[in-house]
């Protein structure tokens, strides 16, 4: 837990990002497997605040649904309309002073749109805070661009922080300023509430400024300070598609870093895809071209990739995995999928089985050292352990209205071209004939042949397509053999 835990975070998030050119409520666009706000919720609760608030207007429905989805704790304030961060930090405060809540200590205010921000960065934001004994601290970095941000006023003699000045209300000397505030703050809670009952509209955008908080506590004689954020990249808050994406390269990179870190090859970091939420043994290895989502997991020694795409996939010990869509599977130690497999949800795979080439797989486990090498559908079924399943077969699952299961038990073999009409059962160590259309069970080390037999109708071609090449090749096949007698 956080040393200086503070008594709340709040974050904004009312905005409707209209740049975003989008249906989507700007802080619901996901990059690395979560929201733009998910990913400020996650920051926020590595501080154990006591209470945390976002603040909510835009689309509040989908945002608020969202946030429940996420993070049961987290408690929702509404700013009907977004007349400025001023304004909604007072209805994130309302609502919790309006629920009982007597807030004592620190608040921490961050943006619902800045996904790069880190627990870490926070949590020096907060010590700093603390150490200084500071009525209120901010981020702030040094940008190459400083445009369009709220510019780091400090006096030219001590140093001190004396004012942000927004963009738009900026003189030329103070648009040269390249010193910027991230939007993020520490403030002491009492202070903060009896600031924000004094912050005016007079400015060029007619809102209540919450960086206006700061020349008010500074001109009523409280400490004012500031923290400079290591590195600025992570306070880019998203406002179009083109910082979406910018924001999601970052990410990836700062993933894939601490992936390689723990002791995972990372062959292509370039076009190599992970979310936030999976997770990695040492000596995992992944190739070019690979999506790693959700709740996937890469065990010690696997391999993954080229061309793959896992969610929420768990992938054994030693296994591997090549040109590979797979949603919710479970990849068994040392078992081989693919060249193009495709494990659809419920797909268990025992150690050391193989879905091979052209295998799509659904509802259905694979014992261990069972293989489906080739060519074939595999849907809502059960095999046994050390069974072969032979190429181009087909589990019949669907009759038009229902799903059916299939079993099959240990130590089988069926042959090639199978259809498996369900529901049926195959016994332990039983064999089926290829070409085989099986509807009925086979009991335990049977041979199952349900085909048509084969009839021969000699002389057909020379009597039916007579002159054709194909009857002169049947005409020259019977000289070579009775000369050869
Ligand atoms: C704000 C800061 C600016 C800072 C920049 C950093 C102010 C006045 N300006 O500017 O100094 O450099 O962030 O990115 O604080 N929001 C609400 N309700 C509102 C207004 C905003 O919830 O009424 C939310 C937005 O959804 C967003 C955040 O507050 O998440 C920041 O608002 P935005 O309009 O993007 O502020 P900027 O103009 O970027
Ligand atoms: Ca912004």
């Amino acid at each position: 837990m956080s040393a200086n835990r503070p008594a709340a975070v709040v974050v904004l998030a009312a905005g409707e990002g209209t740049r975003m050119k989008s249906a989507t409520p700007k802080v619901l666009h996901a990059i690395c497997g979560r929201s733009l706000v998910g990913h400020v919720v996650a920051a926020s609760r590595e501080l154990s605040p006591e209470h945390l608030v976002v603040v909510v207007g835009h689309a509040r429905e989908q945002v608020t649904a969202h946030l429940a989805e996420i993070d049961a704790e987290v408690r929702t304030a509404v700013q009907h309309e977004q007349n400025g961060t001023g304004h909604a930090v007072r209805m994130g405060l309302e609502e919790l002073s309006g629920s009982g809540v007597a807030l004592d200590g620190t608040v921490i205010v961050v943006c619902g749109d800045t996904p790069l921000l880190t627990g870490a960065t926070l949590e020096r934001l907060a010590s700093a805070h603390a150490t200084d004994g500071n009525a209120v601290t901010v981020l702030t970095a040094e940008v190459p661009d400083s445009t369009g941000y709220g510019r780091i006023v400090r006096d030219a003699a001590s140093g001190a922080v004396t004012a942000i000045v927004e963009h738009k209300d900026a003189t030329d000397a103070q648009r040269a300023i390249r010193e910027i505030n991230s939007g993020v703050f520490a403030f002491d809670a009492q202070l903060l509430t009896d600031a924000l009952g004094k912050v005016r509209t007079d400015n060029s955008q007619g809102e209540e400024y919450l960086t206006d908080v700061l020349g008010i506590l500074r001109e009523a004689g409280h400490r004012v300070g500031a923290a400079v954020a290591g590195d600025h990249r992570e306070i880019l808050g998203i406002n179009n598609r083109v910082q979406l994406a910018e924001a999601r390269r970052l990410l990836n990179e700062r993933l894939l870093e601490r992936a390689m870190l723990s002791g995972v090859t990372v062959v292509d970091p370039g076009t190599t895809w992970i979310d936030a939420t999976v997770t990695f043994e040492p000596d995992a290895l992944v190739h070019p071209g690979t999506q790693l989502l959700g709740a996937t997991h890469l065990a010690a020694h696997s391999e993954v990739g080229p061309n793959t795409r896992l969610t929420d996939t768990t992938v054994g010990e030693g296994a591997v995995v090549s040109f590979t869509v797979a949603d919710r599977a479970e990849v068994g130690a040392g078992a081989g999928v693919g060249p193009y497999a495709y494990l659809r949800p419920g797909s268990r795979l025992g150690a050391k089985s193989k879905a091979g080439t052209y295998v799509e797989m659904k509802n259905a486990s694979l014992g261990e050292g069972s293989k489906v090498p080739h060519l074939s559908y595999v849907g809502d079924a059960t095999i046994g352990d050390h069974t072969n399943i032979g190429a181009a077969s087909v589990f019949v699952n669907y009759d038009g209205v229902n799903k059916h299961h299939t079993t099959i038990g240990s130590h089988c073999r069926t042959g090639a071209d199978n259809m498996l009409v369900a529901p049926v059962t195959i016994g332990d160590g039983a064999y089926t004939a290829a070409g085989s259309v099986i509807t009925k069970d086979v009991p335990p080390g049977s041979l199952a042949v349900a085909r048509g037999q084969q009839r021969n109708i000699e002389g057909w071609v020379a009597r039916k397509r007579p002159g054709s090449a194909a009857a002169r090749a049947a005409e020259n096949a019977h000289q070579d053999h009775q000369s050869d007698q």
